[in-house]
C-alpha cells in the first residue's frame, strides 16, 4: 500500500511502500546497514536496509544510491525505540525512479545566499525551506479563513492598472497596446474600496509589484498581498480587525505547523504571546521615544527600517504606529479631523525587530476633499474619475489595510530575510531562477 511519511503512524506493524527521494546516507554496522533518509513532501523518514535481511540486489541499490535519486521503497513501518512519534521503515525493496549520476549541488556544507538563490530551484527541497513554505500555506489559509468567517467576499482586483496606488515612483511599467503604458498592481486597495460599495466588506489577496530601489531584507519587487476593506468602518474598527486577523494566524501557525517551527528553530515563546491588545502609540509618541533612544528621525518623517528594527525589539507584542503626518502619507488617507496634519492610519509593526506588517488607514470619504488631494498629489483627474464617483454615489466611512504575506512569514519562521518566505524571490537584482 502507498502510503504518504506524515501518515506513517498509522501503519505502524504493517508494509507500506514510500514515493519520494532520498536525501542523504549514512552507512553503518562495518558497511552491513544502510540508514537512508528520504522525504516524500509530506515529511522526513529513515529507511533501514540490512544487508542480512534484503535481498543481494536491494542492498546494491542501496549502495549504488546517491542523493538526491528519486526512489519507490516498500518495507514495514516501526516506531523508533527511543522518540515518540518519529517512525522508521525496515527496507525490504527498493526500486530507483532515478539514480542521480552528478553531484548534487547543495551539500551539508554551508553555502553563501547567492550560492543559495541561484540554486532556489534545488534549496527549496531543504527542510528549513520546506518548513517555510508550509507555515507560509498555513498563514495563508488561516486568513481566508478568518475573512470567511467574519462575512468577507473575496474580489479579485486587476493587475494590470491604469493608474498608481502607493505612488508613482515605485511603479513597473508595460506597453499596452495602442493605449500607452500600462502599470502592475502595487495594490488592490483603490479596487476594493469600489467592491464595498456593493459587498460590503470585500478581501485580495494577490502578486503586487515595487519597483523598489530598496536592497533591504524586508523588500521584494514581487511580493503577495492581502488587502481587505470595510464599509461603515472607522480608524479604531480598522486596527481591532487587524489585531484579530493577526492573532488568528498565529494562533492557527502554533496549532499546525509546531514540528516546522522546530525545524526552523524558531523560538515559539514570543508567537505565544501574540493576543490582544496589541501596543498603540502615536507617530509623535514613536518619535520621541525613537529619538531618546537615539535616532535622527524628524516628527515629519516616516519611519526608517533601523527605526522600526530598534523599536520592535523593545516590546513583545505587534506594535500600531497611528496618525502619521499627512504629507509622509498617501493621498487617500482620511485627515485626523482633530488635527489635519495627520492622517487616520497605521502600520502595524512586528515585534522582535521584524518591522512593518501592515499598512491601512481610513479612507478620505469626502468627494471635495478628495479632489484637493489628487490635485495636490499631481495625479490624472482624468484617471482617477472612476475613484471619485465612489464619493459622489453614496459614500460612506471606510477603512482598510493591506499585509504583506512574506513579512508575516518571515516574522513567524524568525527567518533574516523576506527572500526566503517566498518560492521564488524577484529583487533589484534577482530575476532567476
Ligand atoms: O504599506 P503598504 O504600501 O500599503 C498599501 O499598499 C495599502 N494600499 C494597503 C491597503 O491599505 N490596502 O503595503 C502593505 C504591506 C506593508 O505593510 C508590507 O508588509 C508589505 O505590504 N510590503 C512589502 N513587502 C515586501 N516587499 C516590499 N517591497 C513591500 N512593500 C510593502
Ligand atoms: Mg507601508
Amino acid at each position: 500500500m502507498i502510503i504518504i511519511i506524515s501518515d506513517a503512524k498509522n501503519h505502524v506493524g504493517k508494509e507500506a511502500t514510500l514515493q519520494g527521494w532520498m536525501y542523504n546516507k549514512r552507512e553503518g554496522g562495518g558497511g552491513k546497514l544502510f540508514f537512508l533518509q528520504f522525504r516524500d513532501g509530506s515529511g522526513f523518514m529513515q529507511g533501514i536496509v540490512s544487508q542480512a535481511d534484503v535481498k543481494p540486489d536491494v542492498f546494491e541499490k542501496a549502495k549504488e544510491l546517491t542523493m538526491e535519486s528519486s526512489v519507490i521503497v516498500t518495507g514495514k513501518v516501526t516506531a523508533h525505540p527511543k522518540h515518540p512519534d518519529v517512525f522508521e521503515m525496515q527496507v525490504t525493496d527498493i526500486g530507483i525512479v532515478q539514480l542521480c549520476k552528478e553531484e548534487y549541488p547543495i551539500s551539508k556544507k554551508d553555502h553563501g545566499p547567492d550560492f543559495l538563490l541561484d540554486n532556489r530551484h534545488l534549496w527549496l527541497r531543504s527542510p528549513k525551506q520546506w518548513a517555510i513554505q508550509r507555515v507560509r500555506n498555513t498563514v495563508i489559509n488561516a486568513t481566508y479563513e478568518y475573512f470567511n468567517k467574519n462575512g468577507f467576499t473575496k474580489i479579485d482586483t486587476p493587475i494590470l492598472t491604469p493608474t498608481a496606488c502607493e505612488g508613482t515612483t515605485e511603479l513597473f511599467a508595460v506597453d499596452y497596446f495602442d493605449m500607452g503604458q500600462a502599470y502592475l498592481a502595487q495594490s488592490g486597495q483603490l479596487y476594493l474600496e469600489a467592491a464595498i460599495m456593493s459587498l460590503g466588506k470585500v478581501f485580495d489577496f494577490g502578486p503586487v509589484f515595487r519597483a523598489e530601489k530598496s536592497k533591504t531584507r524586508r523588500h521584494l519587487t514581487e511580493f503577495w498581498m492581502m488587502d481587505a476593506e470595510m464599509a461603515f468602518h472607522e480608524h479604531d474598527d480598522n486596527m481591532r480587525v487587524q489585531e484579530e486577523l493577526i492573532t488568528y494566524i498565529v494562533k492557527c501557525v502554533l496549532e499546525r505547523n509546531l514540528k516546522d517551527l522546530e525545524i526552523l528553530e524558531r523560538n515559539v515563546e514570543p508567537l505565544k504571546k501574540i493576543v490582544p491588545p496589541f501596543i498603540r502609540k502615536t507617530h509623535r509618541e514613536v518619535v520621541d521615544e525613537l529619538r531618546k533612544m537615539g535616532s535622527d528621525i524628524g516628527y515629519d518623517h516616516d519611519l526608517g527600517g533601523d527605526d522600526e528594527t530598534m523599536l520592535t525589539k523593545k516590546y513583545d507584542k505587534p506594535i500600531f504606529v497611528e496618525k502619521y503626518p499627512t504629507k509622509v502619507k498617501a493621498f487617500y488617507m482620511k485627515r485626523d479631523p482633530a488635527n489635519p496634519e495627520y492622517v487616520l492610519n497605521s502600520d502595524l509593526l512586528a515585534p522582535e525587530g521584524y518591522g512593518e506588517i501592515i499598512g491601512g488607514s481610513q479612507r478620505e470619504d469626502s468627494h471635495d476633499e478628495l479632489l484637493k488631494r489628487i490635485k495636490e498629489h499631481k495625479l490624472s483627474l482624468e484617471a482617477f474619475q472612476w475613484y471619485l464617483d465612489l464619493r459622489k454615489f453614496g459614500s460612506v466611512p471606510h477603512s482598510g489595510f493591506g499585509y504583506g504575506l512574506e513579512r508575516i512569514v518571515g516574522w513567524i519562521c524568525g527567518t533574516e530575510h523576506v527572500r526566503e518566505t517566498i518560492p521564488f524571490p524577484r529583487m533589484i537584482s534577482r530575476l532567476t531562477p
